[in-house]
């Protein structure tokens, strides 16, 4: 079984003859505040294809940043994912190493949240979650968005790095020869899930030079 087959939540007693069914893989989302929100909601699409069980969290300028940049509400944004938590509930699953997820995006990520989850500081559901994917070894892959970047940026995206976690800015790929800015967000997003041994087949994939 390898690191991201989902398994049973219960071990069964050893010479039980219990029968325990794999759970779906579950992956936790965050939304904060960066622009690009449209990456965070493609990849929840993504993943709810997938049939990824999927939890939510969002912060307070992720839902400003959601409302001007799209047409999609909160509670559209909410109903695409299995569970939905308040970014202040530490008392979520989510905030605790017991409870089995295969891993966690933050799409898109601030330099704000970047920083706390840099520094350890569990002041919001989405840094605590983020802090026990690393205590606990899990995959955590940050679509950082800013630009330029400053020292306190690049020290920052080191850190967490060298803790566990995988940098991914998302940046247009321009060798896809993008017909439209969906091309390139099914990239990105296609891209990120790839980190998570997940494919979305919605992008093509370079296969060398292709012949005029
Ligand atoms: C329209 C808009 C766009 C923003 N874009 C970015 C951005 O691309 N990157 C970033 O780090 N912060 C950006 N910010 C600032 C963050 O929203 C702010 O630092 C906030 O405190 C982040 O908090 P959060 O990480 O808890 O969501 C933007 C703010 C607004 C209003």
């Amino acid at each position: 079984m390898d690191f991201f087959t989902a398994r049973a939540d219960h071990t069964p007693a050893a010479g039980s003859n219990t029968q325990i069914a794999p759970r779906r893989r579950r992956i936790i989302v965050a939304f904060t505040g960066a622009t690009g929100s449209i990456l965070g909601i493609k990849t929840l699409i993504a993943l709810r294809n997938l049939n990824i069980e999927t939890y939510l969290v969002v912060s307070k300028w992720a839902e400003a940043t959601i409302k001007y940049e799209t047409d999609y509400t909160i509670p559209n944004i909410r109903s695409l994912a299995d569970h939905v938590y308040n970014i202040n509930d530490m008392s979520a699953p989510i905030a605790s190493g017991s409870f089995r997820v295969d891993g966690m995006i933050v799409v898109p990520c601030s330099v704000k949240t970047l920083a706390s989850i840099s520094s350890g500081i569990c002041d919001d559901l989405i840094s605590r979650a983020a802090d026990v994917i690393l205590k606990e070894r899990r995959r955590l892959v940050l679509a950082v968005r800013e630009t330029p970047l400053s020292t306190i940026h690049l020290q920052n995206m080191l850190s967490v790095t060298q803790a566990g976690a995988i940098i991914f800015p998302p940046v247009p790929a321009f060798y896809i020869n993008p017909s439209s800015v969906e091309d390139l967000i099914d990239h990105s997003v296609g891209r990120m899930l790839d980190l998570f041994d997940l494919d979305t087949a919605a992008f093509e994939r370079w296969s060398g030079w292709k012949k005029s």
